[in-house]
């Protein structure tokens, strides 16, 4: 989710860019050679060149972005800088920095970066909760995503959405096997399962699947425009990228304009609830047509809530169809985690499918699932942070314009906390062994959702979401490894999550 993270920057990029960057670097480094000398104590870092800083070591280097970072933490330890351009970044990797920035100072902490020209006409100018500055607007966003829709009482209205979206998965894994020698694939049909439920969540219009694909498609092309490019980092090379910017625009134009007639259609549908069987007695956008936001006249505009919906879809689909496919590999590589779930579910649910309100009878269920978001947070940075005001975090300086980046997996398999971090094993949370509040309000041990103010508010929907989901799917059908005597690679690479380098193919038997 990281912006940075989010994408390897485009290795060409550099050879074009290398010799003119230097001559421009040389002359903007003389001209703001007196202001950059202010007594900043920066973490440290890797050094750079003037101006571009270590941008070109990043997009030379080749790697995904978590792994170029992953390589500097034992030369520049928990906290260190790296300079990308015009923007300086800042990574921390423990739970005791965390805890300093996310808790202690967590008002301090709690705001968003500005944000590079293309994403902030696709946020409306900051005006989704994951991006809004902190301040009166997250909060009026914040709190009606929450109480509008995320709440416990209102997750239990979508039961039917989710009931139906989980029937139409199993149904479609079962087709594919059939045609397919037995072979799924995983991602693609969890992210697809998900993606139907928060859009149904989202519009409370009935699609058909032709239709739902159509979005599915549109909103993959939204991510792909919003990758950073590296005239994010040196504004000054803009010009170079015009054509990249037009495709931008025009993007914006179509999510727009496939979006609002689905927005007026359940407009009209409001008016008059009962002409319309099959529509949701309640959706998101319902909240957002008169929603009154704190220092506003007015209520969103039509492309306001265009975004406004496209963070709620894109928010909650990939982040979840990655878990499921880092727990079917593990389910995989461990036969008897496998086994040992499935009899949780049959003992618990007899011959009925699974339902939302079986999933906190099944303890066993709930820490395959944690273990799972230990061993692979879906996005391996949180979303980025940045000051209010000039800050200090580990008796270093933190400007106001810099970038926080909080990178997570050391957290989760720091040595000093978990026993045998680098195992998947959730019996670590049955047995009293060892314990860990994903909320983080009890302790930094694991936070793949985050933590303190700015913490994902979709935790308890997406738990709720990777429980069903694996539930169904273990419950319906025996997981093998494809091809038979193949070995899992458990390497990820980064596509807006970190998701499985070879995507995951598997061999499915119905239970019955
Ligand atoms: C397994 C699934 C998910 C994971 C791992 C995940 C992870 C995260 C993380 C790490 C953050 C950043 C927290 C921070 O800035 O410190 C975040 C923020 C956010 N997530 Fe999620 N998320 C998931 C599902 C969802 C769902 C289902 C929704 C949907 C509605 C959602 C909506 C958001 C929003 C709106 C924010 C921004 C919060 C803010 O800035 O106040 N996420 N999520």
């Amino acid at each position: 989710m990281d912006s940075i993270a989010s994408s390897s920057l485009s290795s060409c990029y550099h050879i074009i860019f290398t010799s003119l960057a230097f001559i421009l670097s040389g002359l903007i480094f003389l001209l703001t050679r007196k202001t950059k000398s202010k007594a900043l104590r920066l973490p440290p870092g890797p050094p750079g060149w003037p101006v571009v800083g270590n941008l070109f070591q990043v997009a030379r280097s080749g790697k995904p972005f978590f792994e170029y970072v992953a390589e500097l933490l034992p030369k520049y330890g928990p906290i260190f800088t790296l300079r990308m351009g015009t923007r300086t970044l800042i990574i921390i990797s423990n739970a005791e920095l965390v805890h300093e920035a996310l808790v202690v100072k967590g008002q301090v902490f709690a705001s968003r970066p500005r944000e590079n020209p293309t994403r902030a006409v696709y946020s409306c100018d900051k005006f989704t909760v994951n991006s809004a500055v902190y301040g009166p607007v997250w909060r009026s966003l914040r709190r009606n995503m929450v109480q509008g829709m995320l709440s416990s009482a209102r997750l239990r209205e979508f039961h039917n959405v989710r009931s139906m979206a989980m029937d139409k998965l199993i149904d479609k894994l079962r087709a594919e096997a059939q045609s397919n020698n037995g072979v799924v694939r995983v991602l693609k049909n969890a992210r697809f399962a998900v993606f139907c439920i928060l859009l149904s969540m989202c519009f409370g219009v009935e699609m058909d699947e032709k239709t739902v694909e159509m979005i599915d498609q549109l909103m993959k092309k939204v991510l792909t425009v919003l990758d950073p490019r590296i005239d994010d980092y040196l504004p000054i090379l803009s010009p170079f990228f015009s054509k990249q910017r037009k495709i931008a625009r025009e993007v914006r134009k179509e999510q727009i304009e496939t979006l609002v007639p689905f927005i007026e259609k359940r407009r009209s549908i409001l008016k008059n609830l009962e002409s319309e069987p099959n529509a949701a007695t309640f959706s998101y956008l319902d909240t957002l047509f008169d929603l009154k936001v704190e220092g506003r006249k007015t209520t969103p505009t039509h492309p306001e809530i265009v975004t406004l919906c496209s963070e709620f879809i894109n928010g909650g689909t990939d982040t979840t169809g990655t878990a499921i496919e880092w727990a079917i590999a593990r389910l995989i590589e461990n036969p008897e985690i496998q086994q040992r779930l499935f009899e949780e579910i049959k003992n618990t649910v007899g011959e009925r499918k699974v339902d939302d309100k079986d999933l906190d009878k099944m303890p066993y269920l709930n820490a395959v699932t944690k273990e799972l978001l230990r061993k692979h947070p879906p996005t391996y940075f949180s979303l980025t942070h940045a000051v209010m005001e000039p800050a200090k975090l580990g008796g270093y300086d933190i400007p106001t314009d810099a970038n926080l980046d909080i990178y997570l997996p050391p957290i989760s398999e720091d040595p000093k906390v978990w026993s045998q971090p680098e195992k998947f094993d959730p019996d670590r949370f049955m047995s009293g062994r060892e314990d860990a509040d994903i909320t983080g309000v009890s302790g930094v041990k694991m936070i793949p959702f985050g933590v303190g103010r700015r913490i994902c508010p979709g935790l308890s929907m997406a738990t709720i979401h990777v429980n069903l989901m694996l539930a169904r799917m273990v419950q319906e059908f025996e997981w093998s490894w494809y091809p038979a005597d193949g070995k899992i690679d458990f390497s990820g690479k980064t596509e807006f999550t970190v998701v499985m380098k070879n995507p995951l193919r598997a061999m499915i038997k119905p239970r019955v």
